[in-house]
C-alpha cells in the first residue's frame, strides 16, 4: 500500500454513498457475549498453527506459493465451513517486471446469504484482506501484509458460522426475513495481486481488487433486484492490512465511516475494561473515536479498498499507520509478530461482526452450551 495526500478528490464520493447507504439494526454485544469470543488461540501459532502457519510462505502471483495459499483456504472452508459458497474471480495481466508473460490473479470469495434470499437481495458485511506477498526482497513473507489478517478472517468465519446458522433458522421458523435490513449475509474476499511488482503506480498495485470492482460493476442483477449489482450490495468494505506487530495504530481515515469506526473502536474498549484482550499497548489500537469532524480529509492510505471506494462502496481501513516497522522489509516474519496483538485483533473484528451482524438475537443464554 501507498502513503497517499490527495483525499480531496475522493471525499465527495464517498459522501454519497454515506447518505444513501441503508440504515442497519445495530444492538451492541453484552459483557456476557463479549466474554464468549474465541482469540484462535494456538491456531495462530506461527509453526504449527492450521490458521496461520500454512500462509507464512511466499506468495507471490505465478509462483507456487499462490497456489499453495488458495489451496489452504479453499480447503479450509469446503472442510469446516460447508455453508458457505465459494468463487473465484480470476484475471490474468503483465506486470513491469515479468515481461509478456500473463500473470493469473486470483481472488477468492467466501459467502454466506440467508437461505431465502435472491440474488442481489441481501446487504453484505464484506471483509476483506490480500493474500499475495511482494515479490522482493527474495523469499519475502508478509506476515503482517496480509497473512495474519487472512488468518483472522478465517477465524472470524467460523466463529460467527453457529450463529448466522441459527439466526437464519429462527428467522425461517418465524417466517421472517425478505426486508431489506433483515436479509443480512457477510462475505470474506482474500485478494490477490495487492502489491506492486516494481514501484507502487495505478496500473502496477491492486491488481486483484482493479479487476474485481470493475467485473461487479458491470455484472447488473435482475431488474427486480434490490440492489443493482454486487458493489451495491456491500453494507461496508472493512479492509485489514498491516496487522500483527506491536501497539499498532489504527487511524479513523473517513467521515463517512467514522460512525462504524467508533462502533470497533468502542469494541476494543469494552474489551480493554473487562479484561478480554492480552495485549498492553501504549494507546487503543483504534485511538480515533472523538476524532473531530475538521481533522478528517488529510490523507489516506492507498490500498485495495480504492477501485471500491472510487465506485462508491463505504470503506473501514484497517491499517496500522505508521505502519509496522518491519514493513516490507525480511522481518515481516512470523518471529517478529506480536501474538497477544494478532490474538486482541481476532477478537475484536470477531465481535465487529457479531454485532453488525446483530446476533444479540442469538446470544447463548447458557454458559455451558456456550463454549465458542
Ligand atoms: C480460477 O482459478 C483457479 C485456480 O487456478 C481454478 O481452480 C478455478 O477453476 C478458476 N475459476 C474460474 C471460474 O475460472
Ligand atoms: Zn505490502
Amino acid at each position: 500500500m501507498f502513503l497517499a495526500h490527495i483525499s480531496l478528490l475522493l471525499q465527495p464520493i464517498v459522501l454519497l454513498s454515506w447518505l444513501t447507504s441503508p440504515t442497519l439494526a445495530y444492538t451492541a454485544l453484552s459483557d456476557h457475549f463479549l466474554k464468549l469470543v474465541p482469540s484462535g488461540g494456538d491456531d495462530f501459532d506461527i509453526d504449527h498453527g492450521k490458521l496461520l502457519a500454512p500462509i507464512l510462505i511466499p506468495r507471490v502471483p505465478g509462483t507456487p506459493g499462490q497456489v499453495a495459499a488458495q489451496e489452504h483456504f479453499v480447503n479450509f472452508f469446503r472442510s469446516e465451513l460447508p455453508s458457505w459458497s465459494i468463487e473465484w474471480s480470476n484475471s490474468t495481466g503483465k506486470t513491469p517486471v515479468t515481461g509478456d508473460r500473463e500473470i493469473p490473479f486470483q481472488n477468492l470469495l467466501f459467502k454466506r446469504e440467508p437461505p431465502w434470499v435472491q440474488k442481489g437481495q441481501s446487504n453484505l458485511l464484506t471483509l476483506v484482506a490480500h493474500y499475495d506477498s511482494k515479490i522482493t526482497p527474495t523469499g519475502f513473507i508478509g506476515a503482517t501484509d496480509s497473512a495474519v489478517p487472512c488468518a483472522i478472517l478465517m477465524h472470524v468465519a467460523r466463529s460467527i458460522d453457529r450463529f448466522v446458522t441459527q439466526m437464519h433458522d429462527e428467522m425461517s421458523a418465524l417466517g421472517e426475513g425478505g426486508t431489506v435490513p433483515m436479509d443480512m449475509g457477510v462475505q470474506i474476499l482474500l485478494l490477490d495481486g495487492e502489491e506492486a511488482f516494481l514501484q507502487w503506480t495505478e496500473t502496477d498495485s491492486l491488481y486483484g481488487a482493479r479487476a474485481l470492482a470493475e467485473h461487479w460493476e458491470s455484472s447488473q442483477h435482475p431488474a427486480t433486484s434490490f440492489y443493482k449489482n454486487p458493489l451495491d450490495q456491500i453494507s461496508m468494505f472493512v479492509l485489514l492490512d498491516l496487522l500483527g506487530s506491536a501497539n499498532p495504530t489504527v487511524p479513523s481515515p473517513f467521515l463517512p465511516t467514522h460512525w462504524a469506526y467508533r462502533a470497533m473502536a468502542n469494541i476494543e474498549q469494552r474489551m480493554r475494561q473487562l479484561n478480554l484482550l492480552e495485549s498492553s499497548p501504549k494507546r487503543p489500537f483504534l485511538p480515533d473515536a472523538e476524532k473531530q469532524v475538521s481533522s478528517f480529509g488529510r490523507g489516506f492510505v492507498e490500498d485495495d479498498h480504492i477501485p471500491f471506494m472510487r465506485r462508491g462502496v463505504p470503506i473501514l481501513h484497517l491499517i496500522a499507520t505508521p505502519f509496522p516497522t518491519v514493513w516490507h522489509t525480511m522481518n515481516d516474519d512470523g518471529a517478529h509478530l506480536d501474538m497477544p496483538t494478532v490474538r486482541d485483533w481476532s477478537r475484536i473484528v470477531t465481535a465487529f461482526a457479531l454485532e453488525w451482524l446483530d446476533m444479540m438475537e442469538v446470544e447463548p443464554k447458557d454458559e455451558a452450551a456456550a463454549r465458542m
